[in-house]
């Protein structure tokens, strides 16, 4: 299970006038993937981008597209982010009523299908459906903001989720999404994570220091 740490630029803290230039900054300073905050101003307190804005940045960087989408309902968007070019497609279990449902659409439209744990959301919620999870996130904040601050009470589900993931036997990135610094990204690392999102400690100081910010991350 060790391998690369996938890090994965949140574009919610990059020059939103600017942000094809910027995924392919992050890109070229050694991102593995991208990561696009998808909020509706109803399931999170905040409102940024949808699947025309997707489809605008795909050609500016060749590293999948991990899309986290904090909206209720998601269903009827999935298709729209699929075509706009998503490679990964992550839920939240409150944000629709069948989550068992979305994913298997996610999969069908071709796309990776995640599921997002918010502090409160417990591992169970996909206990009896493992082989359906292609990617696990865990939110390390409330979601709907980047520059919060990490909470460490998250640590013990990172390592729950470990645990069910080895389990299953099955390879499923183990993603950490809010708070990431050089610091908690360590303590995601011991406790089992394999992929970390950053907005704020990736796009910090510009794109001369997107490379620098990038390999802090992986220690
Ligand atoms: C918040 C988003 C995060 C956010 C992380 O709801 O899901 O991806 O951009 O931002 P930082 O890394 O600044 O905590
Ligand atoms: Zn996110």
């Amino acid at each position: 299970m060790a391998g690369p740490i996938i890090i994965a630029p949140s574009i919610l803290a990059s020059d939103f006038a600017r942000m094809g230039e910027e995924i392919a900054a992050v890109e070229a300073a050694g991102a593995d993937w991208i990561h696009v905050d998808v909020m509706d101003g109803h399931f999170v307190p905040n409102i940024t981008l949808g699947p025309d804005v997707v489809r605008a940045l795909r050609p500016h960087a060749k590293i999948p597209f991990d899309c986290h989408l904090m909206i209720s309902p998601a269903d009827p968007y999935l298709e729209a982010f699929r075509e706009a070019g998503a490679d990964y497609i992550s839920v939240h279990p409150e944000a629709g009523p069948h989550l068992n449902r979305t994913l298997k659409q996610i999969r069908k439209l071709g796309a990776k299908a995640g599921v997002v744990f918010n502090p409160s959301t417990d591992p169970s919620v996909i206990q009896w459906m493992m082989d359906e999870v292609d990617l696990i996130l865990v939110m390390s904040i409330n979601p709907g903001f980047g520059g919060q601050t990490f909470m460490h009470s998250q640590l013990r589900k990172i390592e729950a989720l470990r645990a069910m993931i080895d389990a299953e036997g099955r390879d499923i990135p183990l993603e950490v999404d809010g708070g990431v610094t050089p610091e908690t990204a360590r303590l995601c690392i011991a406790a089992g994570a394999t992929a970390l999102v950053a907005g704020t400690a990736v796009f910090r100081g510009g794109a001369e220091h997107y490379a620098a910010n990038i390999a802090a991350l992986r220690g």
